[in-house]
């Protein structure tokens, strides 16, 4: 099987995850100061899928193009595929079908995850040749995913969202095709939601007798999709970080596997790892808890800041309290005010998430 493709799914709407996704991709948004995205055309690229295709929407695909690029500093070839409307994922496959053609491909949801990448997955694939194959893995509340009832490897039924789950095994967000799909995802109607569903399509093929495997993942999954998945794959990733210290540090503390990039500062603050703190980033007089990504140029000063993720350009000053299990958007401002009467003073978007104590 020589000419498999990849096809990244990196459209949608992202309502989970507003209001960033208001203006700028779920997608990009970084775990350990790296766009999701990355993680998953690097999982491609490593199990020897160069040929990739990346579905993007009207409203964040431009942003998408620019960030990835033609796929040279990946060691891939990326097109980018036009989907007008976030109408399934079976939608996608359909709009995506030029580019794919006749070739067997690799699906993988641009939100999600996954920790020992998939090169497992496509070899077992390649080696089987079935028309579908499947990731799963065992989750605690399989009510809240796709689930998949097993007759051994072969799957034998996947049911959406079941009220009484017959198995603890959920769908990961990466799926591998043999072309049938297409004929599959034709021949299905949109769902309550209004949306062609990729399982509708699996069920389509199972049941007209096709091959569908699966094959579970034992390392962790996670997708992205909302903050406390964003913030828990953040804490996953970091976890694997080895100590670097490439910025300066004056009169402080970096405590345990810290990233410190070139050109970041940190003047009489303490850091307690696992943490990254991006380029040029400055942290004054601060304290970064663990399972914190703080991006390039961002600025912290007079503040404490722990399990949060901090967009490019952003600052944090002189809070009161700890910040925690926070996401801060691009250039976001976020201070206290030094007069009196303490009141509070804020420009805040639509949708925006605050906590005071
Ligand atoms: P989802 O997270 O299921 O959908 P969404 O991005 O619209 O988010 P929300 O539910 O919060 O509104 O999508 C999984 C991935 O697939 C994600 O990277 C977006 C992508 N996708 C498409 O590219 N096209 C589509 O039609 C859909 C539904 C999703």
């Amino acid at each position: 099987m020589e000419n498999l493709k990849g096809l990244i799914l990196s459209g949608g709407e992202g309502t989970r995850l507003r209001p960033i996704t208001h203006t700028s991709a779920k997608q990009l948004v970084p775990v350990a100061n790296k766009p999701v995205l990355f993680y998953g055309i690097e999982a491609l690229v490593e199990a020897g899928v160069k040929e990739i295709g990346i579905v993007i929407a009207p409203e964040t695909g431009g942003e998408i193009a620019e960030a990835v690029g033609d796929g040279a500093d990946f060691g891939a070839s990326i097109s980018y595929i036009h989907q007008e409307a976030p109408l399934g994922l079976a939608h996608a496959v359909l709009t995506a079908e030029e580019f794919l053609q006749d070739a067997p491909f690799v699906m993988y949801l641009g939100d999600n995850l996954l920790r020992d990448g998939i090169t497992d997955l496509v070899n077992a694939f390649r080696s089987s040749e079935p028309d579908a194959l499947i990731l799963l893995t065992r989750v605690p509340d399989p009510g809240n995913y796709g689930v998949a009832e097993l007759d051994g490897d072969r799957v034998v039924r996947l049911i959406e969202k079941p009220k009484d789950p017959p198995t603890d095994l959920a769908l990961v967000g990466v799926y591998m095709f043999a072309p049938l799909i297409f004929e599959a995802a034709k021949a299905i109607k949109p769902s309550g939601r209004g949306e062609l569903e990729i399982t509708d399509a699996i069920q389509w093929l199972i049941d007209g007798g096709k091959r569908v495997e699966s094959h579970t993942v034992t390392g962790w999954w996670k997708d992205t999709g909302q903050l406390d998945d964003m913030l828990e794959a953040n804490r996953l990733v970091l976890e694997d970080i080895q100590r670097r210290i490439d910025g300066e540090l004056v009169d402080s503390k970096v405590e345990g596997r810290v990233v410190v990039e070139a050109g970041a500062r940190l003047e009489r603050s303490v850091v307690r790892g696992p943490a990254i703190i991006g380029a040029n980033a400055r942290v004054t007089d601060a304290y970064v808890g663990p399972y914190t990504s703080i991006d390039a140029g961002v600025s912290v000063s007079r503040a404490e800041v722990e399990h949060s993720i901090l967009l490019a350009g952003s600052s944090v000053s002189d809070l009161g309290s700890r910040m925690e299990a926070s996401l801060l958007g691009r250039n976001v401002k976020l201070s206290r005010g030094d007069g009196l009467p303490k009141t509070l003073r804020m420009i805040v978007g639509d949708n925006a998430e605050i906590k005071i104590p």
